[in-house]
Parts: structure tokens; C-alpha cells; sequence
């Protein structure tokens, strides 16, 4: 006999993820059948047509086949060959060899003073894990903070699927806190009490607290204040935190600016809050999604816990190493003076632009459209607008009907969680240009047929 689904643990049919749900099985089908599909329901740049930067490239070619140093010298600038060549020497056995559980030494030792620099605060390298993207980490993480079946992670509404499907299959409990649309998706203290307090009357042991800055889907780019008053609160009731900071570099307003808790925490001087951040080569203006590169790196973290984490990287042995060496480009750019940087600069801000315009051209599109309201697109790659819809309908309704009507693909509010009697749809900013605007329109005309 065949292995049946009900031979399956509950905790993996119960868990879900939207992102890539059955709204996204049928836009397949679609394309198969020869329609033309706009994927707006995952942050996937190089997808949708963004370039890889010529430096990742050059790195990863060079790491993966050094004869190229010696075959093709005059197609690689000099920085690059001796990038490559640090990073193979560092490897000591190469791209095809094991590393250690926690990553290259040599890498780890780059992305500390990548934190150095960024935030003005030192790190232990032996605190900093690399990993196959930032998602693993987050499951190590939380398969590290849920040991029972009481045990909860308070993550916020809306969220990045991530978190919920993780904590299903980890089989503990998610504690839902509401950011607040009405006011820019900011979250404040009283919803946290508020969440924790329910949570607690449940009989929930909350463990910790999953912040995402800037904002998936919310695009939302919590400032100094906000953070400080988060630690605060983990402070308050003994939580750990887990900041996903995967889109420190989409910030798209002229006065906001990325703030980490790493260094929030250090500047206030709390040392009994454990905190973990997690980064990663997927988003920002590098769209590696595809290499799977990414760093956790954890603070006031007690040596036998460490341990711990050490023994659950080492089940899976080592992250990918060219998802290593794409970390080590990602925190190592070529700086001004050397041969790549112009290329290098001119990419960056080529993406980091377009991306910029992007955001500014879907929520003003989205919101001259009677019924749809978008909040200003500050950070990430998402906007989250809320929809007004007839009487019986769902936004799942709304999503498959908008995708058969128009080939637009995008993920209902209710995968990423959304306040009660609220609908909403997730879409990106990343489709070229030319086919936001396209989308904008179409919208507007399906949005009146549909009310
Ligand atoms: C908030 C957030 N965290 C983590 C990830 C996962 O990124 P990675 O590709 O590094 O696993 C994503 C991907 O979209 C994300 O939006």
C-alpha cells in the first residue's frame, strides 16, 4: 500500500502558505493554457525581470569555477578575482565542500563588520549563523522556542506566511497583534498588552515576538521609537524577539531610515532581552531569491542555549556555500576607488530607483480607484490596500475572479491575516513599470464590474 495523507502528522496538513497557494496553482494552469499571467503574489524580483548585479555574478562564477581566473582573467575586474579569491581561501576546501554548521568563519567574520559599520556596535562571529536564506533561520529559531503545545509566538496581522505555517508545524500556538492601518501600519503598546493579555487568559506561555521592519506585507518602516518601545514590552514579560529585517534596504521615503534592533537594543543597554535578527540576499536591491543566502545573528544569548542552536545547524550540516558567497557580496560591495564600484553603484541605484517609483506609481493608482485604499508603499516590496466588497464575497472570491478576468496574480488579505470584517489583497511592486500601470487599469475596470 501507498503512504496515504491521513498516514501524515496533522501539524503538516494543517499548515498552510499562501503565498503560493491554489490561487497560484490556477495562474499556471492559465499560463499553460497560453494566457498571459502578471505575477504579482510573491517578491521574486529576478521573476519578474530584475537583473542580477554584475558583482554577485562575477563572484559566484568566479567561486564555482576558479580556472575561470586563469581562462578568462580579462572578463573579471581585479577586485572581483581577489574577492573570489579571499572567499575560496577562507572556504579552505571550496564550493563543493561542507563549512562549518554556522558558515565560513572568514564570511561570518565579513558580515560582523557588516553590523560594525551599519550600526556602530560590535559582534561576536560565532554569534552569527549563515543560512539558506533567511527562512531557514526563522525555523531554526522557532523550532528552538516551541517545546510545547502552550507555547506561543505573538506575530503581527497581517504577517508574511512564514511565520504562521512555521509555527502550525511546529505545533505551537501563533498570538496574533494588529497593526494599525489607519495609522500607517504603525503597531503600538497597547495592542501588544492587549494581544499578550488574551494570549495569557488562554493559557498561552508566550516565548517571543516576531517584528518585521520594514513591513511584509504592510510595507511599513517602524522607526526608533517604535523599536525602543518594543524592547520594552519584551522586557516587560520575559520575550525574546525575533526582528526579520530581510528589507533594510527598501526604504523609499526621504525621511525614513532603516533602524535594527541590534542596535536599539545596545544603545539602551538592555541585556535580558534575547534577540534575533535575521537578513538575507533575497530582497533588497540583489533579488538573489534563487541562491538561498542569508545570516541570523542573536544577542544576550546564554552560552548553553548557543550551544543549542549550534547542535540544530549542525542536523542540517552547513547553509549552501554559494548562498555563503553571495552573502559575502551582498556585505562586502565594492567600495568607491575600486574598479567595480561605478557598475556596481549604478546598478544599486538603478533598482533601488525604479523600485522607489514603482511603489509611488501602484499606491497612487491603487487609490483613485473608488473602493480600494492603499497606504503609502514606505518600505519592502508590497502593497496591502483594503477593498470594499459586495455583500457574501470574500477576497479569496475577489483574487481568483480578478486573476481569471484579468491575469493579474495576487494573494488575498486573509493568507496574510487581517483585522475582522476587513478584505484586503497583497500585491508587489516588481512587475516592470509599464505593466504596474497596466495593472492599475485593469484593476480599476475589474474592481467596478466586481462591486
Ligand atoms: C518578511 C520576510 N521574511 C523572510 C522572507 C524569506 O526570505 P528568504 O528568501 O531569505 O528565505 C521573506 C520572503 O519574501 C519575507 O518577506
Amino acid at each position: 500500500m501507498t503512504i496515504r495523507l491521513s498516514d501524515l502528522g496533522k501539524a503538516v496538513r494543517d499548515t498552510e502558505y499562501a503565498v503560493r497557494g491554489p490561487i497560484v496553482a490556477r495562474a499556471a494552469e492559465l499560463e499553460k493554457q497560453g494566457r498571459e499571467i502578471i505575477y504579482c503574489n510573491i517578491g521574486n524580483p529576478q521573476s519578474l525581470g530584475q537583473k542580477a548585479l554584475t558583482w554577485n555574478r562575477q563572484i559566484l562564477a568566479l567561486c564555482e569555477y576558479p580556472e575561470l581566473m586563469e581562462l578568462a582573467p580579462s572578463t573579471f575586474p581585479a577586485d572581483a578575482i581577489e574577492t573570489a579569491r579571499a572567499i575560496l581561501a577562507g572556504s579552505k576546501h571550496g564550493m563543493g565542500a561542507y563549512s562549518e554548521s554556522r558558515g565560513v568563519r572568514f564570511i561570518r567574520e565579513a558580515v560582523a563588520e557588516f553590523i560594525l559599520e551599519r550600526d556602530h556596535i560590535g559582534v561576536d562571529p560565532d554569534a552569527i549563523f549563515l543560512t539558506d536564506g533567511a527562512s531557514k533561520g526563522v525555523q531554526t529559531i522557532l523550532r528552538l522556542l516551541i517545546g510545547d503545545a502552550r507555547d506561543g509566538i505573538m506575530v503581527p496581522i497581517p504577517q508574511y506566511p512564514l511565520y504562521s505555517a512555521t509555527i502550525t508545524l511546529y505545533e505551537g500556538r501563533m498570538v496574533p497583534y494588529y497593526l494599525d492601518e489607519a495609522n500607517g501600519w504603525k503597531l503600538s503598546r497597547a495592542m501588544l498588552e492587549s494581544s499578550f493579555a488574551q494570549a495569557q487568559a488562554a493559557g498561552t506561555d508566550v516565548k517571543a515576538i516576531c517584528v518585521i521592519n520594514p513591513g511584509n506585507p504592510t510595507g511599513a518602516v517602524l522607526d526608533e521609537d517604535n523599536i525602543g518601545m518594543i524592547i520594552a514590552f519584551a522586557q516587560a514579560h520575559g520575550l525574546s524577539i525575533l526582528a526579520d529585517e530581510v528589507y533594510q534596504e527598501n526604504i523609499y521615503l526621504p525621511d525614513d531610515a532603516f533602524v535594527s534592533f541590534a542596535r536599539v537594543l545596545h544603545e539602551k543597554e538592555v541585556k535580558d532581552v534575547s534577540l534575533f535578527s535575521f537578513h538575507s540576499c533575497s530582497k533588497g536591491f540583489l533579488g538573489e531569491c534563487g541562491v538561498r543566502g542569508g545570516y541570523f545573528e542573536f544577542r544576550n544569548v546564554p552560552e548553553d542555549v548557543a550551544a543549542q542552536i549550534l547542535k540544530l545547524q549542525s542536523v542540517s550540516l552547513c547553509a549552501n556555500l554559494a548562498g555563503q558567497a553571495a552573502t559575502y557580496a551582498m556585505v562586502r560591495p565594492p567600495k568607491p576607488g575600486m574598479p567595480s564600484f561605478p557598475q556596481y553603484a549604478a546598478e544599486k541605484a538603478g533598482i533601488l530607483d525604479t523600485l522607489k517609483q514603482r511603489a509611488i506609481l501602484l499606491a497612487e493608482g491603487l487609490n483613485r480607484i473608488e473602493g480600494i485604499r492603499c497606504n503609502v508603499i514606505a518600505g519592502a516590496m508590497y502593497a496591502f490596500p483594503s477593498i470594499t466588497l459586495p455583500t457574501g464575497r470574500t477576497d479569496f472570491d475577489y483574487a481568483m475572479a480578478l486573476l481569471e478576468a484579468t491575469g493579474i496574480c495576487v494573494v488575498p488579505g486573509s493568507g496574510f491575516g487581517q483585522a475582522e470584517g476587513t478584505a484586503h489583497f497583497r500585491t508587489t511592486i516588481l512587475p516592470p513599470t509599464e505593466k504596474i500601470r497596466r495593472v492599475v487599469e485593469a484593476l480599476g475596470e475589474f474592481h467596478r464590474n466586481f462591486r
